[in-house]
């Protein structure tokens, strides 16, 4: 559908659904807006299976600026420099999760990489009580919650009386009674875990204690609402991302080498010893990952809602008024697949980001869109990099891979 209406009538047009109108920004020249655009101008929009997922005292279900300042609770633990200080517990997960591979078999890919992902962001991301408590039981429950919560009709019609709505409502119940059992215990025993940093307080300590900008501080169901949402923000699109990784090097082997080399390389240079400025050096690695991250990005589609007209200018010259009260819809997996940006995107070539090259800039800041851009782009990109590279340095150094079944489909 969307081919078809920009193929007749080009990067803007509106389409009616249900009397919603909904316009479509196809390419970065019209995205501007849509991305850097004032909250009080376009705001989130379709949010409400996430507010089903975390809860009504975080993210959005709340207004702009509350959100906002929930945000940078969020964006403390992924600064730059405190992403040094999560690559020690990364190792440590990573390493002894694929200890229990043995010497041979076969492995479901996407499974290993749900449940490692939901251990390294409980260790990273929220701290030692809850990763010790992230045993198989826990990390079904939260299998459950994005598997049901996350789905076309969950994320239509959240509220709906389904099956699916059920079971993600059920597992949220359970996991919330297993944080909130966490945190009056570590609130109880006024215990802190020190971070790896001697001098600074661990995670779950630094999310219990947030306060506001007016000094309110947060309240017990906020605590959990925020670990919930960052353990799904660390989990769900990295293990998504892996495992497009994965299948892609696996099945082309020439990319596979260069990343089985670029590892040798590093060894030779550096020993075994993996630490933030010899992830630095991956930058095969790097490219493998992001061009399977273009070709299935996390988030398929953004939209966002006008509160005040606005206007885009497309390639061509010519401009469009957005009126106040469209829903306005940026479809990432579209815009990752312009030819006009990417050279025959269709087929996997991590090199189009390199030197000479650099497709994801031809357009300008919009060209690449899998972790959004401008006001809100994605907090976790560096950290999200960081544990991917993690995982597969590993697995390229340690193993020797073979993809038994076919190409898996997008579901
Ligand atoms: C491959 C991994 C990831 C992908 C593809 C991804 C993708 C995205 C996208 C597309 C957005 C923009 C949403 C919008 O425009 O409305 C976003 C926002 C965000 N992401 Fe990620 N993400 C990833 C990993 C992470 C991780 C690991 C974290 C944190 C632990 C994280 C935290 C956030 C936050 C807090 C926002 C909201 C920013 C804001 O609204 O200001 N993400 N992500």
């Amino acid at each position: 559908m969307v081919m078809d209406q920009y193929t007749k009538l080009g990067s803007v047009f509106t389409i009616s659904l249900f009397r919603v109108n909904i316009t479509f920004l196809i390419g970065p020249e019209v995205s501007g807006h849509f991305y850097s655009g004032l909250d009080s101008e376009v705001s989130h929009n379709m949010m409400d299976f996430s507010v089903a997922m975390i809860g009504k005292e975080v993210g959005y279900a709340l207004d702009a600026t509350l959100r906002n300042e929930q945000q940078r609770f969020f964006s403390d633990a992924l600064k730059p420099s405190k992403l040094r200080s999560h690559i020690g517990p990364m190792l440590h997960e990573v390493e002894s999760y694929f200890a229990k591979w043995g010497q041979q078999g076969t492995v479901d890919l996407k499974h290993e990489f749900e449940r490692l992902l939901v251990l390294i962001s409980a260790r990273c991301l929220i701290g030692k009580e809850v990763r010790e408590k992230a045993d198989d039981d826990f990390v079904t429950l939260f299998d459950e919650l994005i598997e049901n919560g996350v789905n076309l009709t969950s994320v239509l019609f959240p509220y709906a009386p389904t099956l699916a709505n059920f079971r993600r409502d059920r597992a949220r119940v359970k996991l919330v009674e297993t944080l909130t059992e966490i945190v009056r215990s570590r609130k109880s025993s006024n215990q802190v875990e020190r971070s790896s940093n001697q001098d600074e307080k661990d995670v779950l300590q630094k999310r219990i204690d947030c306060k506001y900008r007016d000094g309110r501080p947060t309240t017990e169901s906020e605590v959990i609402g925020l670990i919930t949402a960052f353990l799904l923000a660390g989990k769900h699109t990295s293990s998504t991302t892996s495992t497009w990784t994965g299948a892609h090097l696996l099945s082309n082997r020439m990319w596979l080498l260069a990343a089985i080399q670029e590892q040798k390389e590093i060894v030779r240079k550096h020993g075994y010893c993996v630490d933030y400025n010899v992830l630095q050096e991956m930058d095969i690695l790097y490219c493998c990952i992001k061009e399977a991250l273009r070709m299935h990005p996390s988030l398929v589609v953004n939209s966002r809602k006008v509160l005040k007209n606005f206007t885009v200018r497309c390639k061509e010259g010519v401009e469009y008024e957005i009126p106040k009260g469209h829903t306005i819809v940026s479809p990432i997996l579209f815009n990752s697949n312009l030819p006009y940006i990417y050279k025959k995107p269709g087929m996997y070539d991590p090199d189009r980001f390199g030197p000479g090259r650099e497709e994801d800039k031809l357009g300008g800041k919009f060209s690449y869109q899998a972790f959004g851009g401008g006001r809100h782009s994605c907090t976790g990109e560096a950290y999200a990099y960081m544990q991917i590279k993690v995982i597969w340095s590993h697995l390229l150094r340690n193993f020797e891979l073979k993809l038994e079944s076919p190409f898996p489909n997008t579901n």
